[in-house]
């Protein structure tokens, strides 16, 4: 038996998931690193259920146990969820509990507590995923029925309602299509994200690209830029569409929520070291003079659909989708987004791009 327990330790050791060897009267025999480290104590020679205390998974012990004293009975493996709650954080194991098979000589159950926390952690942002998308169509869609309710009924007969209803729909459903489109890009980007793109761009190109496409809506808010670009900047490489995307929603992004400063200021420049890289990088810099972003919000911008303010956004257009998209194609080009804001004074939203 003692030699079928070192045996036993030696095996359990070398498991990467938490596991314990626990006797007939609930006593740990073994605990491995993992398992000790989990639950911060020596643990062996204590009462499993010291350890193992909530009802669901203390039952599946029980039932290892009840295993052990009838060996008749079926010895199928059971399962139970547990969630251990530490000062810094909450996991979510699955216990698995086994009884050892009777020709170990060794009467003792085997528990092992694997952790699941990124597994429900995806099933949630999954099942929040679609709760959003299907929030985000629901509204235009009902906007839409409504007035064609109203437009087959009341209104038939008034040219002037008439006009000005299609052209509520009409935005309606460009806002419908944008939604559509931008999670294609964004599905599209999540799986290219492991590919790194292979062409050569000119950031330089990339910016004054972008910002071509935007003077008209500039011009209309009345918004001055201030492009400080890099002549002669190195190539890196790059997905063009991809980062004249990212650029895009930054510098429209600015536009819309910061342009209540007048201004927006661009600039490209190069840095030959930077904490996190091996070689130099290209700076962009994206900054605004607006009402800034409260510090709470930032760590959240870049997640799908998260808005500062959810009405002033959905008014101007936007789905909420820009930053997550952003974050994706940076990503892929293994670089890096970080955010700086102040209250009252703006925000700057900095890309550093790797050159190759
Ligand atoms: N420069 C900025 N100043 C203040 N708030 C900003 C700025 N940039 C982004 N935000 C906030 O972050 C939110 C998320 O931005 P994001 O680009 O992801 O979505 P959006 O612009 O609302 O929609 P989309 O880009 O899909 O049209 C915005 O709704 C806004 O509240
Ligand atoms: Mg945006």
């Amino acid at each position: 038996m003692t030699q079928d327990l070192a045996a036993c330790g030696a095996l359990i050791d070398a498991l990467p998931d938490p596991a314990l060897l626990v006797g007939a009267d609930r006593r740990i025999l073994l605990a491995n690193p993992a398992a000790r480290d989990l639950f911060a104590a020596p643990m062996v020679g204590a009462s499993a259920l010291s350890y193992i205390r909530q009802p669901e998974p203390a039952a599946a012990l029980e039932k290892g146990l009840a295993m052990l004293a009838d060996p008749s009975a079926p010895q199928d493996p059971v399962e139970a969820r547990m969630i251990q709650t530490a000062p810094t954080r909450e996991t979510i194991l699955r216990v698995h509990v086994a009884a050892l098979s009777p020709e170990s000589q060794l009467p003792a159950i085997l528990v092992t507590l694997r952790d699941i926390s990124h597994v429900e952690e995806a099933e949630q942002q999954r099942r929040d995923f679609v709760a959003n998308v299907s929030h985000e169509m629901r509204s235009p869609l009902t906007v839409l029925a409504g007035f064609i309710e109203t437009l087959k009924g009341p209104a038939r007969n008034d040219p002037a309602a008439t006009l000005n209803f299609l052209d509520i729909m009409d935005r309606e459903a460009q806002r419908m299509s944008r939604l559509v489109s931008d999670l294609l890009s964004l599905s599209r980007v999540e799986s290219e994200e492991r590919v790194r793109p292979r062409a050569t761009v000119s950031m330089s190109d990339v910016l004054r690209a972008t910002l071509a496409a935007l003077r008209p809506q500039f011009e209309d808010a009345g918004i001055v830029v201030d492009f400080r670009d890099l002549p002669d900047a190195p190539m890196i490489a790059g997905d063009r569409d991809q980062l004249v995307q990212v650029f895009h929603n930054l510098v429209e992004n600015a536009l819309k929520y910061g342009g209540s400063g007048g201004k927006v200021a661009l600039s490209l420049e190069k840095l030959e070291q930077m904490p996190g890289f091996t070689g130099p990088v290209l700076r962009v810099c994206v900054r605004d003079f607006g009402d800034g972003i409260d510090a709470i919000h930032l760590p959240r911008l870049t997640e799908r659909f998260y808005r500062v303010d959810g009405h002033r956004s959905r008014n101007m257009g936007g789905t909420g989708l820009g930053l997550a998209i952003v974050k994706h194609i940076i990503n892929r080009h293994r670089g890096r987004l970080s955010i700086r804001s102040t209250r009252g004074e703006g925000s700057t939203f900095a890309v550093v791009l790797p050159i190759s």
